[in-house]
């Protein structure tokens, strides 16, 4: 049992640190490489653990060496793993970054492996888990079909629900319904509306277009730009919080939701936990790496606490 259920997937993220990504044909040499632990449902896990938060992963590995780094993270960050599952037939994922040396910024190519394969079967074997959680979370690194069911089964137990759409893909509007809490990037909010995201105003006619498509609460993040909030009542602009020289963006989004998700967990307002987030987020984008970017309690608390 846990607090929070997070479903999505672990895959490994080899991330290569360059001026510009090379042309088809081209070889380039880079800055610096490093193979870690990735994955946004992992990450958003293990943001929130690392905030001391009660926290689960609903997800499948593979049997192979990328899934002993997940479950190494795991247990040193305190993520539950009661929810894993190994799938002998199906590696686990992993995910190429490119990240440019000058903005800190990202692309991505992500393979989510055995997490891929996660069912509505075993969302069902752990329905008693999810009925007793307070949030459940998800992003579309799992399939679209497992996670409509997880996000459904969640809501239909009276749990608060978050949905982190990345990667960016239009999903119906029966889906959005299910979202207490939609939570997308300006890419993904405009592959959900068709609204480019440039400003301020193109971020509140998107978050306005997906409450009305069922969203209860919409926080579009807008990178170095904060945050923009709707509830259908409220909407405002969050400002961003520039804690220091940003180095590696990847993650920060993941940052974002697994704080997000503690704080309501808290009994934060919602508008306080996007701040709450914020902070974490604009910490973790000075540090190289995603999962092992994610801020601790006294670092978010302390900074949280002076603003
Ligand atoms: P990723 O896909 O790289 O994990 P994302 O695109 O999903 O990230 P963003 O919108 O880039 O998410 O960032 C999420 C949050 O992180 C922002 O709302 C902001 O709070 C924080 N953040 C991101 N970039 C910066 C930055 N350059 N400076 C300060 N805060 C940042
Ligand atoms: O959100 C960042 C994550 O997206 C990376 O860790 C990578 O694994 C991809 O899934």
């Amino acid at each position: 049992m846990a607090d929070i259920i997070i479903l999505g997937v672990f895959v490994a993220d080899v991330a290569f640190r360059a001026k510009r990504q090379p042309t088809i044909g081209e070889t380039l040499i880079g800055e610096d490489f490093k193979l870690g632990p990735g994955g946004k449902g992992s990450n958003q896990a293990v943001a929130a653990a690392r905030l001391g938060a009660d926290v689960a992963l609903l997800t499948r590995l593979g049997d192979d060496t990328f899934a002993s780094i997940a479950n190494d993270l795991w247990k040193e960050t305190g993520v539950k793993t009661g929810m894993v599952m190994t799938d002998p037939n199906h590696p686990t994922g992993a995910a190429y970054i490119f990240i440019d040396t000058q903005s800190g910024e990202n692309a991505i190519i992500v393979v989510p492996g055995a997490g891929m394969k996660v069912s509505r079967g075993d969302i069902d074997s752990f329905k008693n888990e999810i009925s007793t959680a307070s949030i459940f979370m998800a992003q579309l690194e799992t399939s679209e079909d497992t996670t409509f069911y997880g996000l459904k089964l969640a809501k239909e137990c009276g749990v608060t629900t978050i949905l982190n759409p990345a990667p960016a893909v239009p999903i119906p509007d029966e889906m959005i319904s299910f979202c207490d809490y939609l939570i997308p990037n300006e890419t993904e909010a405009a592959a959900l509306t068709g609204i480019e995201i440039n400003n301020k105003s193109d971020a509140s006619r998107a978050a306005h277009m997906l409450i009305q498509r069922g969203a209860g609460t919409v926080i579009i993040t807008l990178g170095g730009d904060g945050a923009y909030f709707d509830d259908g009542q409220v909407n405002q602009h969050i400002e961003p919080i520039h804690y220091g020289k940003v180095v590696d963006t990847t993650g920060a989004g993941d940052s974002f939701c697994g704080s997000f998700a503690h704080a309501l967990s808290k009994k934060f307002d919602a508008i306080e936990a996007v701040r709450f987030a914020s902070v974490a987020a604009s910490i973790s984008v000075t540090r190289f790496g995603t999962a092992l970017s994610m801020p601790g309690r006294d670092e978010v608390g302390d900074y949280f606490n002076q603003l």
